[in-house]
């Protein structure tokens, strides 16, 4: 990937926006905040803007994006909204939940967002500086996680910038990302299907929907193409659900198991959620080489967690 940028960090003032918005509207590459993590934006309409992007994070071209749309409105210009679609938009937009939707012919969106797919994945970000960045730009931007393919995903701009200085335009700094985890991702086709856990718990879409939420487990039926088991690597080794560590490693803690750092002394799971992958860059920093997880629950946003940790315990290719 280019390393000759020189990476400029905005503030998310007025200037900072306009600043943003202008490399964005020339092809640039500006990483953003939104409440999950900081996304990698280009405009999705922009063919070399958009592989600046694969080429900027060294992501597989067949690993399709996430489009950031304000609203509704603009999403409709993008994609077909089935009734369904519609009602979880109203329910949960603008936040944390990505739709996987047919695209719309002449929705002028650069054919590598969607990586040959014929469907787009959506979402309206709730994050203030994400919204105030898509009105300034006033297009679609594709935004993948702003992190290197493959690596943990970044929760500060300080995350971002180990990363991928020198390869992108800007970094907005917006502070550190409230949730912590990426977007839940569905699939309406047209039964709802969970492709990826994540900061919107199933069981708010199951309540809303007033149906249950199929879990697409099989990994031979690649839901979401860059659900590759092996992701959100730290560089040590990852042991799970371990209550009591060996001689060596260094122990995630979460609620009773309280560990070398903690996710949540006191079990919250949207404590530590907004933790996690700030606890995996600084286990990276440590130089750890063993790192033991305590227990999460697989309930609400411990579904998310438990997905990030066991792709993070995965044998890497
Ligand atoms: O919270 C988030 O979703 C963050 C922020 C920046 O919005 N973005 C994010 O993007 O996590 P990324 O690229 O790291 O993950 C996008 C996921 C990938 O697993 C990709 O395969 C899947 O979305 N995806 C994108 N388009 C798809 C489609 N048409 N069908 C199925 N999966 C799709
Ligand atoms: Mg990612």
């Amino acid at each position: 990937p280019p390393q000759d940028v020189a990476t400029r960090r905005l503030m998310p003032d007025a200037a900072g926006l306009r600043a943003a918005a202008a490399l964005l509207a020339d092809g640039g590459l500006v990483a953003f905040p939104t409440e999950t993590v900081y996304g990698l934006g280009a405009d999705a309409g922009n063919g070399r803007a958009v592989a600046g992007i694969y080429a900027a994070k060294g992501r597989p071209s067949f690993n399709p994006l996430i489009v950031h749309v304000p609203d509704v409105e603009a999403a409709e210009r993008l994609a077909e909204v089935s009734g369904m679609a519609r009602d979880l938009m109203a329910a949960f937009w603008p936040g944390p939940l990505t739709l996987v939707l047919p695209v719309r012919e002449g929705a002028g969106l650069s054919p590598l967002v969607m990586a040959g797919l014929p469907t787009v994945a959506l979402r309206a970000p709730a994050h203030p500086v994400a919204r105030d960045l898509l009105r300034a730009v006033g297009r679609p931007l594709a935004a993948p996680s702003a992190n290197p393919s493959g690596r943990v995903s970044p929760t500060t701009v300080g995350h971002v910038l180990a990363g991928l200085s020198g390869r992108i335009d800007a970094v907005l700094d917006g502070g550190p990302c409230p949730v912590g985890v990426e977007s839940t991702i569905l699939a309406l086709d047209p039964v709802p299907r969970l492709l990826r856990a994540g900061g919107l718990p199933v069981e708010a879409l199951e309540e809303a929907l007033a149906q249950p939420i199929v879990v697409d487990t099989d990994p031979a039926r690649v839901a979401a193409p860059g659900q590759l088991a092996s992701h959100y690597a730290p560089q040590g080794r990852v042991r799970l659900r371990v209550t009591a560590a060996d001689p060596g490693e260094i122990l995630l803690g979460f609620g009773p198991v309280s560990g070398d750092l903690t996710l949540s002394a006191s079990g919250d799971l949207a404590e530590a959620a907004a933790n996690l992958f700030g606890c995996l860059h600084r286990l990276d920093a440590m130089g750890a080489e063993r790192i033991a997880v305590a227990p999460i629950p697989e309930r609400g946003l411990g579904r998310a967690i438990n997905d990030r940790l066991r792709r993070a315990a995965a044998p890497r290719p």
